[in-house]
């Protein structure tokens, strides 16, 4: 037997205001076909002026408490990966378990972007084997439409704001069969920051700043680097892409996607696929694209699962997981 961390409950939120693409070819110089055939996005959630990153985390934490049969006095861990924090400080975290009534707790956020829940899942794993924690909510939350140049028809038709939020649990776990986080891989890489980026901030503009992107350039690395993470953190383990269930990607593009699982001789049918409904939701991506095919009962208890990402940086990782 050996420590793990099992994944015990999944939740997520979304802004209440769903925009479709022709809803926003209405203010954006772009067409429901464009967006459709480049990106397979159809939908995304904007938040409203009372919806922010903390809320939507705090509900995305109470859904996956409740799928947990949980309580939140239970938890005394919160990592929370975001790019769009409440905000500069305190950790949005700590809003979240102020939130949940939560007073005695470790609580930080986490920024590596789009690979942002991958980060926190490692850290979370990381501080319950070595037994410092038994309960973590790990969430990715993001509301990227505050950070959009709504006159760059390249970038604001991409994304969207949600929330998703899992429960980790200590568990003693069988070494071969068992539950819980088998590997996880992370990677960065610098020399990519003018890829993607915001172009303000505290220490340098002094403002919250527009998202940045080199589309085309994003894409050609994203393929390959998934493709390789994955493998690597499979390899870990000693499984190949054959053992998978299912792969629970970043939700960036449709044909990143595709492109992905073709170069794993992944069928088509094992990827869960949300950013049709939910657009790029950065770091809330992953726990969304989870909670979706959990709720919808594909994920069943002791699948294996692969999950994805990469963001801004480069940042990128992947998780091999029996659910
Ligand atoms: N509506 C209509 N036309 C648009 C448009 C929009 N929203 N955005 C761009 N275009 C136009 C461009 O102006 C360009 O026109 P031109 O040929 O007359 O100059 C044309 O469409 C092609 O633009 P291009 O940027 O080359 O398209 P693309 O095929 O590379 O697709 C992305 C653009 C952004 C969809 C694609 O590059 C992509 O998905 N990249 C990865 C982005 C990503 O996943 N980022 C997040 C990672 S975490």
């Amino acid at each position: 037997m050996t420590l793990r961390s099992v994944i015990i409950g999944t939740g997520t939120a979304l802004p209440a205001r769903r925009v479709s693409n022709a809803e926003l070819a209405q203010t954006v110089d772009t067409t429901d076909e464009w967006i459709v055939e480049r990106t397979g996005i159809r939908f995304r959630h904007l938040a409203g002026p009372d919806e922010t990153t903390s809320t939507l985390a705090t509900d995305a934490c109470r859904a996956a408490l409740a799928a947990a049969g949980a309580e939140a006095d239970d938890i005394d861990l919160i990592v929370l990966a975001t790019a769009t924090p409440d905000q500069t400080f305190p950790a949005t975290a700590t809003k979240v378990q102020a939130a949940l009534g939560i007073n005695v707790c470790v609580a930080f956020d986490v920024a590596a972007v789009c690979s942002g829940f991958l980060y926190a899942l490692q850290v979370a794993d990381s501080m319950i084997r070595v037994g410092a924690h038994r309960r973590a909510l790990v969430i990715g939350a993001e509301t990227f439409s505050r950070i959009l140049d709504w006159e760059d028809r390249t970038t604001c038709v991409l994304f969207g704001d949600g929330a998703g939020a899992i429960v980790l649990e200590g568990q003693e776990s069988d070494e071969a069969t068992g539950r819980g986080i088998l590997a996880t891989r992370l990677h960065a890489d610098g020399r990519h920051n003018e890829l993607l980026y915001v172009d303000g901030g505290p220490s340098t503009t002094g403002t919250v700043g527009k998202l940045r992107m080199k589309g085309r350039e994003v894409f050609r690395h994203a393929v390959v680097n998934l493709a390789e993470v994955m493998q690597e953190t499979l390899a870990v383990v000693g499984l190949t892409s054959a053992d998978v269930d299912w792969v629970v990607p970043h939700q960036a593009n449709a044909r990143i996607l595709d492109a992905t699982a073709r170069k794993l001789g992944l069928a088509a049918e094992r990827v869960v696929v949300t950013v049709d409904q939910h657009a790029n939701t950065s770091a809330a991506s992953v726990p969304l694209a989870l909670d979706t095919a959990v709720r919808d009962g594909r994920i069943k208890q002791g699948d294996l699962l692969v999950l994805e990402a990469m963001g801004g940086g480069f940042t990128w990782g992947a998780a091999v997981v029996r659910f």
